[in-house]
């Protein structure tokens, strides 16, 4: 028999909780951070040391993966986790948002959106209905619906047609998900800043039904402050009892500030990109590894980290191979941020778990605040 999947909250500090969702492919400790594999594969880094990182899920993309390599050469393939090597839980986005961040010509209908790929021009036609087949193609353990969302500022008038679009693509997508057994589907909520339209999204989702409910339509440009604003109330509008997810973030103050509001999932392409560029996340703050003050320094990126660069590796050599363009440099920084990442989730879980969830994050932010790094 399939396993169902399921979300046992375990503890609660404040509004910040910790548990764990069961599926078939594992379980995710939550709150959990989901490294970004948007072409089937975590740049930089092999599935196993994903792995080793900490990370228990992945997030993978509609978008590209439809465009390349396709879904349907994928599943003949024998689907997403043999086609990448990544055994455990996938979660993949539904597609719509990338379309608009990414697509060049798009054309916005009830029906759905019709755009020309970014990489060759060629067009295409994203749906409901199409984004769950694609999604079931690759084996997406966790589903996300397709779903809109406007650029912020955007006038009241505006984010409501669209949050409504999308509570109407939503049970589109609840229907055409079908019956998955051990496989789950995700509510998006829209609406902007407004707590009035939250709250109808809210609503709207919870009278369809989905597995999870994630928070859409945020680290859209809004700030830090407005977004912590939105999270002082988006969470508590949805179910307690299922995982809430809050898409798209974030640097590591904007995901403890997330979990600390109510937020049980997070994903965001900020550490492993970061890691291609330089830019290293570390307990002392950030740092850049092209900096020319490295090139002589023997010390490690961070005292306080376990991974293969840090406990192998000084600074200067780090340096040294990013400014030659070496590949192991986007490797190392790569494998380094993701650690320091889900170091952070693991101090959160059991912070949480053990009610000490205020020190774990007045330490966080008084260490990064200590400079000289
Ligand atoms: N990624 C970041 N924000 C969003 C959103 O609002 N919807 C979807 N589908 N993906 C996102
Ligand atoms: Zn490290």
């Amino acid at each position: 028999m399939t396993v169902p999947f399921s979300f046992d909250l375990a503890a609660t500090d404040g509004a910040a909780r910790t548990g764990v969702m069961h599926t078939p492919r594992g379980d995710i400790r939550t709150p959990a951070f989901m490294p970004v594999g948007t072409a089937a594969t975590v740049k930089a880094m092999m599935p196993e040391s994903v792995r080793k990182t900490g990370a228990d899920i992945l997030l993978g993309n509609t978008y590209h993966l439809m465009l390349r390599p396709t879904a349907e050469r994928i599943a003949r393939l024998g689907g997403l986790h043999k086609f990448m090597n990544w055994d455990r839980p996938i979660l993949t986005d539904s597609g719509g948002f990338q379309v608009m961040s990414l697509a060049g010509m798009r054309k916005l209908t009830e029906e759905g959106v019709v755009f020309q790929s970014h990489y060759d021009g060629s067009k295409h036609n994203l749906t409901p209905e199409r984004s769950m087949e694609i999604q079931a193609l690759l084996g997406s353990d966790i589903v996300m619906c397709f779903d809109e969302c406007p650029a912020l500022p955007a006038d009241r008038a505006r984010l409501e047609d669209s949050m409504q679009m999308s509570m109407r693509w939503a049970k589109r997508s609840r229907v055409a998900f079908g019956g998955r057994p051990g496989h789950a589907l995700f509510g998006i909520q829209q609406g902007g800043l407004d707590e009035g339209l939250r709250k109808q999204s809210a609503d709207a989702l919870q009278e369809i039904g989905f597995e999870g409910y994630a928070v859409g339509g945020l680290a859209v440009g809004e700030g830090q402050e407005a977004m912590f604003g939105c999270l002082d109330f988006a969470p508590d509008q949805l179910p307690t009892q299922k995982p809430r997810y809050l898409m798209g973030v974030g640097k590591p103050d904007d995901i403890v500030g997330a979990v600390k509001r109510g937020i049980d999932m997070m994903d965001c392409v900020l550490p492993s990109r970061s890691g291609r560029t330089g830019q290293v996340f570390t307990r002392n703050g950030v740092l850049n590894i092209k900096n020319a003050r490295h090139a002589d320094d023997p010390r490690p990126l961070d005292e306080g980290c376990g991974c293969p660069a840090c406990s192998n590796y000084s600074r200067a050599y780090l340096h040294h191979v990013f400014r030659s363009q070496e590949m192991i440099s986007g490797m190392l920084l790569t494998w380094h941020n993701l650690t320091y990442f889900q170091d952070i989730m693991a101090g959160m879980r059991n912070a949480i778990a053990t009610q000490t969830f205020a020190a774990w994050e007045a330490d966080f932010h008084r260490t990064r605040a200590q400079g000289d790094i």
